[in-house]
């Protein structure tokens, strides 16, 4: 058994914590100050990583309060590859706050040096899965941990796909070890988007491998491509939307209960708020679930 596999199997089906929520900038102060929070909080390495400040507060929250890293910055779809710079900055905040899960998303970001503000879409090919496991690889011999992948938001699809999303991201399981991230939100926005069955996308995702879920608010706005159109943008801000719960029920269904993130990063409201959405996350769960049931229906 690799490391990846002997961790997931450590962690299991039995990581039955309840939600958490992602840790911003503006409430850093007040969750150092002692304010309650949730039983595990997520941030993003490259909010801290320039910021002596910001740095000596996460590590002191990093010593009354597990955390998980959610990189923004390591583009791991990158023909360019990954910035093993940026790698080595992030193992040192790794070994500083010792996170339960360290995750990205299947997408580029970066091309020669520059940091663009998207992440943008690849092509589900052969071509692109070398590239991409290649880069998995190196993130996690330099972490000397399972890297988490995300399932990105979708707005258009490739002529150059050969495989679904979901068949991708199971080869890249195999090829690399690698524990995947179920954005739920992304699941259901992209499914919206490029017209297919959100449950459908549920179904086939590889539910061994899934480590943590997402959910985040959208934006709906009107598709300049196509008149009357609307599409759905993954723009974290505002409520989980009602569709988004009653997806989420249906893949803790398939999953299993698993550590799930609200993620609000823009119009921010108070910290209280996004606590009150981590307990609908948990009443949902329990609602889909029962107590302490913590084990997929379907593998
Ligand atoms: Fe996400």
């Amino acid at each position: 058994m690799n490391v990846a596999a002997a961790t997931r199997a450590e962690r299991g089906a039995t990581d039955t914590r309840p939600a958490g929520v992602g840790l911003r900038l503006p409430h850093l102060a007040e969750v150092a100050a002692g304010a309650p929070t949730t039983a595990w909080l997520e941030v993003h390495p490259e909010n801290f990583l320039a910021n002596p400040h910001a740095r000596e507060l996460l590590l002191d929250i990093a010593e009354r309060h597990t955390l998980s890293l959610h990189s923004v910055g390591l583009s791991v779809g990158s023909v360019a590859g990954v910035d093993r710079e940026h790698l080595k900055r992030i193992r040192r905040l790794v070994d500083q706050v010792e996170p339960i899960l360290v995750s990205g998303h299947l997408a580029w970001s970066t091309h020669r040096g520059m940091y663009l503000n998207d992440l943008l879409p690849l092509p589900y090919n052969e071509e692109t899965l070398r590239v991409v496991a290649t880069h998995v690889h190196e993130v996690q011999d330099a972490l000397g941990r399972p890297y988490v992948v995300e399932n990105p938001a979708s707005y258009v699809g490739f002529a150059t796909s050969t495989l679904t999303e979901a068949e991708f991201l199971a080869e890249l399981v195999t090829r690399t070890g690698c524990e995947l991230l179920c954005d739920v939100s992304n699941a259901y926005l992209s499914a919206a988007n490029m017209g297919y069955d959100a449950y459908a996308y549920i179904d086939a995702f590889p539910a061994h491998a899934v480590a943590e879920i997402h959910l985040g608010g959208f934006t709906r706005e009107d598709d300049e491509a196509t008149p009357g159109g609307q599409i759905l943008i993954d723009t974290h801000a505002g409520a989980i939307a009602e569709p988004a719960w009653d997806l989420y029920a249906h893949a803790l269904r398939r999953f299993g209960r698993r550590p799930t993130l609200i993620e609000w990063d823009n119009e921010l409201p108070s910290f209280s708020r996004l606590l009150a959405e981590a307990e609908r996350a948990d009443a949902v769960a329990t609602d889909a679930l029962g107590h302490g049931h913590s084990h997929a229906l379907a593998g």
